[in-house]
Formats: C-alpha cells, sequence, structure tokens
C-alpha cells in the first residue's frame, strides 16, 4: 500500500489553472496506474430520494468524486439492488431495505464504512452521518488509498460550529478573504451559490453548524425581511447537515423593538425574545441556536442592569428551549477599557474565571459556555482557560480561530493544528484526575456532559481561496478533524489536507509538510517569544510589530517591559493571581519559576533580561535568536516553494509564492523592529553581534536625495537606523541613488519600502543605467487585506531583485513616482551575498 505515496512525476492536471474555489474536495483524477489499482462497485444507492437530504446529496457527491477521481461514471438510484453497490443511507433506512450489517450501536452524526464486502456500505446513525461517511470514502479513494477496511466513528463533542464574524454591510470582521458570502447592503445575498459550497466543505470535515453574523452583532439582523432572508440561507445549507444558528445583539428589544429596557428580567424583554424566537423557527425549522457577547468591549448586556451573566443567558435560552435550541454564551467578558497598567495585581487575564466561576450551578441546561482557548485573545502562544476547569455543572466548548487575526493575517502561512495542540491536549488535573481539555473536557466525558465541543472563527470571504490564500486552508481542514478527534495527529491531517488538495508527489507533499510544520514556531520566533504574546499592534489592527502598544493601554494586554525587566507577574505570592486559577497541580507548576516551561516564562513571571532559561541563555538572548531564527526560517519557504516548480498548477504555485516572499520580507520588519525596541529599552548588545548591524544595507537616509527628505517613522523601530526617506510631494517624480562599495560578484538586492494603502507610488530600480525592474505600492489590492494609511510595521515591506552582477563602484539608483498619500516611503536597500537573509 505504502508504495503509492512514492510518485515522482504526475502526468496531468498541472496545465490546468486552479482559484482555490473547490479546496480538498477537487477530486483530480488519479494517476492511471493508480486507478489501475481501484476495484470499486459499478452503481452507487443513495437511500433518500429527497433532493434537500443529506443521503440524496451524498449519493450525488459520490458520483461526482469518483468520476473526477477515477474517471468512472456510476448511476445513482434510491432503491437498495441486487448488484454490488456503494449504499449510502441511514442504518435504519438500510436495514429497513433489508440489508445486513456489522455496524455496531452509533451515536449522534456517527458513521460507518465497510468496504470489504462485495457492497460498500457507508451508513449513517442520521443523515448527516451518512454524508459524513460519503466523504471520508471519497477522502480515501482521492489519495489513492484503496484499502479494505470497515469501522465506525463518531464524534468526541456533539458541538462542531463555525462562527463568522460577518457585517450586515458585507465586512468581515478579521476577515482576509474579501466580502461576505451572506450579507450586503444591511440584509442577506440572494444568491446562496457560495453559502452553499461552503456548506459543502463544512460537512466534509463534520462542522454541523455556523453561525453566519458577526458576534458584535447588528439589531437588524432579526429585521422581518432579515429574517426571511436567513431562512433561504439555511435552506441552502440544510442539505449538507449544516444547522444556521445566529448571533444576537442584547439590546435589541429597545433598538430595534422600540422597547424602553432590555433588562433580560423584564416582562416586556422575555415576551419580545419569545416572539423573535418563534418568527426565526418560522423561516428557520431546525436553526441550531444564538451565540451571545454580552457586556464585552462596548457590547450591552445584563451587567448593565446589575443582572448576573446567568440571567443574561437564561433568557435567550428560556426562549429557545422549547425548539430544542442552545445557546452559546461567550466568556470574553472583562472590564473593557478600564485595566490600569499601574496596579501590579490588574490582569484581564484574570478576568473569564473571576466572572464565571460563581455562576457554575447558575445557567440552564441548553447554555453552553464559549471559552477562547487562552485567556487573554488568540495570541502566537497562550495557556489553556482555566475556566475549563471550573465549569462542572455548565456545558462549555472551545473557541479557536482560523482566520489569523494575531497570526499573519493570511500574509504569513501559519498552519495552527499544533498550536491548537498545546491547549487540546493540556491536562488541567482537576482534583488531581486525569482531565486532558480535549479527550476528557471538551468530550464531556469528565464532567458527565451531553452539550459540548468546538467553536472555531473562520471568516472565509468571497475571494474564491475562500481565506485568501491557498496554503491557509488547512487550518479549516484541520479544525473540522480535530474537533471530531482531538486526538488525531497533526501531521497526519496535514498529509491528508495536502494529498487532497495538491495531489499526490512525495516531493509536494514533503515540502508542504515541511514548511507547515515549521510555520506557527517560525512566526511565534519572529513575533513574540516565551509567552510575552504577538507584540503586534494591540490597540489597532493586530497586523505587523508594535511592542510598545502593548504597555500602557487600558485594554489590559500588557508585557510590563521596562528597562531592566519584562513579563507579566501572575503568581498568586507577588503577583496577578492567575496561576492560582488553574486546579492545584497545574497552579503550583506555573506559580514557580523553575517549573515554569520556557515558552510561557514571560506570560507567568516578571524577570530581568538578564534571566537565565532552562535552555542556558538569557531571556534577551533569546529574543534576539529567535527573531534572527524565525526570519530565517521564513526566508526558506520561497525557496522550498519554488522547488515544486511545475509539480503545482500555475495558478496556485504563483499565487503562494507572492505571498511567501512577501512573508519572508515582512519577516524581517518583525524580527528588526522587535530586536531594534528591545536592544534600545535595555540597552543590552546582541552576543551575536547582530541587532542594529547591517552590513550588507545602505540606509536611504545616507544616499543622494533628490525631491526626497528624511524622516522618523512611528514607532520608531520601523524603520532601519530609525529614519527613512519620503519625497517631498505627492505628485513630483524623484529618486535616490547609491554608489556601492562591495567586492564585486552577483548578490540578491532588496529594497525596504512603505505600502500604504490610498496611494500607488510607482518604483524602478536601476543600476547604473540599466533598470533591473519596476514595482508599485498596491499590496492593498494583492495581499486581500488593508494595509494601513500609516508609515508603520504594518506597511514596511521589502522586494528582492535576484542575482544582480554587481561590481564595485556600481551605482543604484530608484526612481520614484508618489501617489495620493504614498509618499514612496524608502527605508534601505540591502545588497545580499548567496545565503545572507541579512
Ligand atoms: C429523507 O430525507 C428527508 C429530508 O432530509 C427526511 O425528512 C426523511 O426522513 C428522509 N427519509 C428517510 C427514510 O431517511
Ligand atoms: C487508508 O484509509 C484508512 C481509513 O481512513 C486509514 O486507516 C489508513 O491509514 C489509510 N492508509 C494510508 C496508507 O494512508
Ligand atoms: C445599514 O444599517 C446601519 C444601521 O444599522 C446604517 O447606519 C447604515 O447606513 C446602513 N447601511 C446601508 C448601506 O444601508
Ligand atoms: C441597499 O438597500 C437600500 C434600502 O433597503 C435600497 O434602497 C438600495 O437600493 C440598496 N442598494 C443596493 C446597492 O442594493
Ligand atoms: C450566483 O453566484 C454564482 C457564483 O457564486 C454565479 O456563478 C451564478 O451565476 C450566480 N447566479 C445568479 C442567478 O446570479
Ligand atoms: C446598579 O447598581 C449600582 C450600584 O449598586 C447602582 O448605582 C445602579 O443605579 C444600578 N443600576 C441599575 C440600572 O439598577
Ligand atoms: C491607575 O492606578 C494608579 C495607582 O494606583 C493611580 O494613581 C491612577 O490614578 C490610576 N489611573 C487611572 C486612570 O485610574
Ligand atoms: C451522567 O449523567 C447522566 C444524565 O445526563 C446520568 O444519568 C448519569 O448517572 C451520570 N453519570 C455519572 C457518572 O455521573
Ligand atoms: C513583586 O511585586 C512587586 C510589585 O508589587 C515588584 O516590584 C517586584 O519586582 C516583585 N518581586 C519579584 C521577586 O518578582
Ligand atoms: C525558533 O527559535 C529557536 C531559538 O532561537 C530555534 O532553536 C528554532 O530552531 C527556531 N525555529 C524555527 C522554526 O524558526
Ligand atoms: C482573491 O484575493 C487575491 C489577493 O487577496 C486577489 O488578488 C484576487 O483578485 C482575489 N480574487 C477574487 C476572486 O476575489
Ligand atoms: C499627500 O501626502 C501627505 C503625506 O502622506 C498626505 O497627508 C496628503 O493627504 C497627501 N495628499 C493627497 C492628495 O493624497
Amino acid at each position: 500500500m505504502r508504495g503509492i505515496w512514492f510518485l515522482t512525476t504526475l502526468s496531468f492536471g498541472l496545465v490546468a489553472a486552479e482559484d482555490g474555489l473547490n479546496a480538498w474536495l477537487r477530486y483530480a483524477r488519479l494517476p492511471d496506474n493508480i486507478i489501475r489499482q481501484a476495484e470499486i462497485p459499478s452503481n452507487i444507492v443513495s437511500l433518500n430520494s429527497t433532493e434537500t437530504s443529506p443521503v440524496y446529496v451524498a449519493g450525488l457527491e459520490l458520483q461526482k468524486g469518483i468520476n473526477g477521481a477515477l474517471g468512472k461514471t456510476l448511476d445513482v438510484t434510491h432503491k437498495s439492488n441486487k448488484r454490488s453497490s456503494i449504499v449510502v443511507g441511514t442504518v435504519d433506512a438500510f436495514t429497513a431495505a433489508g440489508g445486513k450489517t456489522n455496524a455496531p450501536e452509533l451515536e449522534e452524526d456517527g458513521f460507518w464504512l465497510d468496504t470489504k464486502g462485495k457492497t460498500v456500505q457507508i451508513l449513517g446513525q442520521n443523515e448527516r452521518g451518512a454524508l459524513y461517511g460519503a466523504f471520508e470514502y471519497l477522502s480515501m479513494l482521492a489519495q489513492g488509498n484503496f484499502t479494505k477496511v470497515a469501522y465506525a466513528t463518531n464524534p468526541s463533542a456533539s458541538i462542531r460550529w463555525v462562527n463568522q464574524w460577518d457585517n450586515m454591510d458585507g465586512t468581515i470582521e478579521r476577515g482576509y478573504a474579501g466580502l461576505s458570502i451572506f450579507f450586503k447592503n444591511n440584509t442577506t445575498i440572494a444568491n446562496t451559490t457560495r453559502v452553499a459550497e461552503y456548506a459543502r466543505l463544512l460537512a466534509s470535515i463534520r462542522i454541523n453548524g455556523i453561525v453566519a453574523n458577526n458576534v458584535n452583532a447588528n439589531p437588524i439582523t432579526l429585521s422581518d425581511e432579515n429574517m426571511a432572508g436567513l431562512g433561504k440561507i439555511a435552506d441552502a445549507m440544510r442539505p449538507w447537515g449544516v444547522r444556521l444558528g445566529l448571533s444576537l445583539n442584547f439590546a435589541s428589544p429597545q433598538t430595534l423593538g422600540g422597547l424602553s429596557t432590555f433588562d433580560p428580567l423584564d416582562k416586556s424583554v422575555i415576551t419580545w425574545w419569545n416572539d423573535q424566537t418563534a418568527k426565526l423557527y418560522k423561516h428557520i425549522p431546525d436553526m441550531a441556536g444564538y451565540l451571545v457577547k454580552a457586556n464585552s468591549e462596548g457590547q450591552p448586556g445584563p451587567l448593565t442592569y446589575n443582572r448576573t451573566l446567568a440571567e443574561g443567558a437564561n433568557l435567550f435560552a428560556k426562549a429557545i428551549k422549547p425548539y430544542g435550541g442552545i445557546v452559546m454564551f461567550r466568556a470574553f467578558v472583562y472590564d473593557y477599557q478600564n485595566l490600569n497598567e499601574s496596579n501590579w495585581k490588574d490582569d484581564r487575564a484574570n478576568a473569564a474565571v473571576d466572572h464565571f466561576r460563581h455562576l457554575d450551578d447558575e445557567f440552564d441546561d441548553n447554555i453552553v459556555v464559549q471559552v477562547k482557548y487562552g485567556p487573554i485573545d488568540f495570541q502566537a502562544r497562550e495557556p489553556a482557560s482555566p475556566l475549563f476547569a471550573h465549569l462542572r455543572n455548565t456545558a462549555s466548548a472551545i473557541e479557536l480561530q482560523v482566520t489569523q487575526e494575531y497570526l499573519g493575517q493570511q500574509c504569513h502561512l501559519a498552519y495552527l493544528a499544533p498550536l491548537w495542540k498545546t491547549i487540546l491536549d493540556f491536562d488541567l488535573r482537576v482534583d488531581g484526575e486525569k482531565s486532558v481539555i480535549g479527550e476528557d473536557v471538551l468530550s464531556g466525558k469528565r464532567f458527565n456532559k451531553t452539550l459540548s465541543g468546538y467553536a472555531a472563527v473562520v471568516n472565509v470571504g468571497q475571494n474564491t481561496t475562500w481565506l485568501g490564500t491557498h496554503l491557509a486552508m488547512s487550518n479549516l481542514y484541520a479544525y473540522g478533524r480535530i474537533a471530531w478527534d482531538p486526538t488525531v495527529d497533526e501531521v497526519v491531517i496535514l498529509q491528508d489536507w495536502t494529498r487532497l488538495t495538491y495531489g499526490l508527489n512525495r516531493k509536494v507533499l514533503d515540502t508542504i509538510t515541511d514548511m507547515s510544520m515549521q510555520s506557527w514556531e517560525a512566526y511565534e520566533n519572529y513575533t513574540g517569544n516565551l509567552g510575552v504574546q504577538t507584540l503586534t499592534d494591540i490597540t489597532y489592527n493586530h497586523y505587523g510589530p508594535n511592542p510598545q502598544s502593548m504597555d500602557n493601554n487600558p485594554w489590559g494586554q500588557w508585557t510590563r517591559a521596562d528597562s531592566d525587566s519584562i513579563g507579566m507577574d501572575r503568581t498568586v505570592w507577588n503577583g496577578t493571581g492567575f496561576s492560582g486559577q488553574y486546579p492545584s497541580e497545574v497552579a503550583a507548576q506555573f506559580e514557580s519559576i523553575e517549573t515554569t516551561p520556557d515558552d510561557l516564562l514571560l506570560w507567568f513571571h516578571h524577570v530581568p533580561y538578564t534571566h537565565i532559561l532552562k535552555s542556558g541563555k538569557t531571556v534577551i538572548q533569546h529574543f534576539y535568536d529567535a527573531h534572527y531564527d524565525g526570519a530565517e526560517t521564513a526566508a526558506s519557504f520561497p525557496k522550498k516553494w519554488t522547488s515544486l516548480k511545475g509539480l503545482i498548477d500555475k495558478q496556485r504555485f504563483e499565487e503562494m509564492l507572492f505571498r511567501l516572499e512577501y512573508q519572508a520580507g515582512h519577516a524581517i520588519v518583525w524580527r528588526d523592529s522587535i530586536v531594534q525596541f528591545y536592544n534600545n529599552v535595555s540597552g543590552i548588545p546582541d552576543a551575536a553581534g547582530r541587532v542594529g548591524h547591517h552590513p550588507w544595507r545602505v540606509e536611504a537616509e545616507d544616499m543622494t536625495l533628490h525631491g526626497y527628505r528624511v524622516t522618523g517613522v512611528n514607532p520608531f523601530q520601523a524603520a532601519s537606523g530609525f529614519q527613512i526617506v519620503q519625497t517631498t510631494d505627492n505628485s513630483t517624480a524623484a529618486s535616490v541613488q547609491t554608489k556601492l562599495d562591495y567586492p564585486s560578484g552577483r548578490y540578491d538586492l532588496a529594497v525596504a519600502y512603505y505600502d500604504l494603502y490610498e496611494g500607488e507610488a510607482k518604483y524602478e530600480l536601476f543600476l547604473n543605467d540599466r533598470s533591473l525592474g519596476s514595482w508599485v505600492g498596491d499590496l492593498e489590492h494583492k495581499l486581500g487585506y488593508t494595509l494601513t494609511r500609516g508609515i508603520d510595521g504594518h506597511s514596511a515591506t521589502r522586494v528582492t531583485f535576484k542575482d544582480v552582477r554587481i561590481r564595485k563602484g556600481d551605482v543604484v539608483r530608484i526612481e520614484t513616482l508618489p501617489n495620493g498619500r504614498e509618499t514612496a516611503p524608502l527605508d534601505y536597500i540591502a545588497v545580499l551575498p548567496a545565503g545572507i537573509v541579512d
């Protein structure tokens, strides 16, 4: 069997452009020698003839997938027959039709797949399960895996949802792939083609629910027109077994309903919500539930009326209970904009447990508290939320993030399953007993719960790649796989995804595995280390470097960096007491510096920069080394990807290469900003002599300027040498030039500049009088993510011209034409010998 993965050539399928729309459900034709090994029945029986049934859909999907991957056309019928068939349906429908099966008792959404007999049995506990089984079988076939199997699989948890943060106006909060597929102009989009395509992708990874509108919910979602539109959206997803849920705005009775109050205990408010719920269920008879963000970041909630969070949640729970719906109630509640860093004990990380601990007996049984994976907010690394240990009598779900809000916004490669695993595999040791978050707590086993599970913020958009770029889709795929079974290995998941998305070529598989498995660690390396958080622009767009924004803000995301020391003291003995929120064994581990792992040291402890880590390095030297190592890893990605040229279709190859080259440049922006900042703050030099020394750079401010002036930037460390040049006006052609004083030879020539929105400056690079190439400051269109209007760590970027022959004394000149707000800002050029990252 294993031999089939060792293909080195693929003879077809490489010329066609692929835009990513089919993601991992491409069913690309397998090579003939593999197809020849496939023994599959000659027809498909789908045991339901209702077109909106997931079983009916499963029949068509099997037909499509087998036709695509194996080139065989099978007909689909809806009655059992005597021929050997691929039968898909519920166990009940199969046995009712006289079928015999070895399927064991299945749980809700579970299925049985048996390919051993003449007839392939794909039998679900329910219709959704049957569809999942069809996708599983197709996934095997599409990977050329024709092993005979007979097994049952059941979900680890009943709640496997995605959240979209789509606004009614069509924008998506923290979305990086275009506008909403659900909403525009304050209403729903009538054309549900993309909605159904999304539901198909979600079904294939066994997601059974979606909340389509932003948790920062707009009351007009509940207008009569919008309820009808939501009904159409639910209709489009129902055949795929994906149920619709809705985010609610707590103040709606007042803002939409015209009541004088939204007090959750007020009779008119209760009646109003009951009425809305009844109306919604007329349009969406199987509505999955509500999602509520209350009293968080400016959102209204029960605390406005001195009611408890539980009283607020129970309002919705009681309204929706008669219909079988549930309420996902977010634990992301903290003292919004009111935290004071001067107080050593103030700590936003404490908020979730402080708010919810004493309410554990107060929530109705159809409420699920939805808890972000870490105590703060989707950082590059956080410890697991201790709230999971406190919700013994309340159902809980974890909230993960597929959209890379703090992890490079799909402009940086970051395969997130390894990050999620640090949380899901973590043992909270509740009452000294094994309490692993994924397999024990979220499965419901540890506290004997039937309701529990997973939600992930995904934020796909209209872009055909769904998430803005091709490799980011491994995260969505991995999310579904992990929500079904949190114990599955992240490399196994990644490789299934890679084969389905890019084919069976061994080199493609190895390269994508290698890059993806390094990507999160590399990103953490060049952003924020040792548990200090992502070090991004915390009060703004969460993208580029801005470490000083991580202190002196009222939002409570702090590093407490001063000239001697850094880190949050979260100990009980001297700090914020956060470590005491964990059960005793874990609390004791984090209380002590000796037993806290290096990668969370600054999360739990405030230490001098000279503190010696378990690795033997000082904190500050680790910062320097990790940033250089991470940027070097990022620099290796475009090279590795380039080695796949010809093995991947042109469109996806080129689009991805563009992003990886951008990332390599922005990783250097990150590296330089962070190491310059901490070098400046601490005054401690880099033992390896790299920080602040750039032998291969010529700073723009040191060049001969025509039509340019020297300025500073904000934040200061976003410029090499802390200065840049920009044109003196917005419309006159200008230039900079310098004579090079490097030994003659071949070099890569990099230009560091800033790409803002509201302007598309033009640039052309000359060596003596020979043009090496030109470019435009138009990343705002190419990256799908909105750059800033400022010259800063978000807009800083680099372009590299490879393998240029340069002689000592040659003159480099950059001619520019500013445009709009883009004053063709330049930072430096780097003249890089082979193998030097700069
Ligand atoms: C067929 O599908 C419809 C729609 O999903 C469902 O209502 C019905 O119960 C199904 N029939 C069987 C026999 O499963
Ligand atoms: C083939 O698929 C089965 C079922 O999913 C799996 O157990 C097995 O590991 C796969 N074989 C290979 C070689 O990946
Ligand atoms: C959408 O509704 C908001 C109020 O919720 C309003 O301010 C805005 O102007 C509306 N936009 C459009 C495009 O109708
Ligand atoms: C947006 O909605 C408003 C009010 O419902 C309507 O008058 C207008 O024509 C819509 N605009 C577009 C572009 O659909
Ligand atoms: C609906 O949208 C799809 C693209 O997602 C498009 O192909 C199709 O033509 C649209 N249908 C109508 C009726 O506009
Ligand atoms: C809530 O309680 C505070 C203090 O107990 C009081 O000042 C405030 O008026 C109360 N608010 C409402 C809406 O009852
Ligand atoms: C923050 O705390 C310090 C020290 O307790 C106090 O002096 C200061 O007034 C507080 N600032 C605010 C905005 O509350
Ligand atoms: C688990 O909960 C169920 C009801 O949901 C109950 O019947 C059962 O006894 C409980 N088991 C344990 C071990 O508490
Ligand atoms: C204990 O906390 C104080 C602030 O209250 C801080 O200044 C001091 O450095 C801490 N001590 C240690 C040993 O971390
Ligand atoms: C991350 O940085 C550490 C410390 O410098 C280094 O050992 C490791 O190899 C780096 N990993 C990646 C993927 O860059
Ligand atoms: C998808 O996004 C990329 C970059 O973000 C952009 O170049 C491309 O035009 C977009 N495609 C569509 C169909 O929106
Ligand atoms: C010209 O650039 C400056 C500085 O970036 C900016 O403030 C100004 O708005 C720009 N003018 C135009 C017409 O875009």
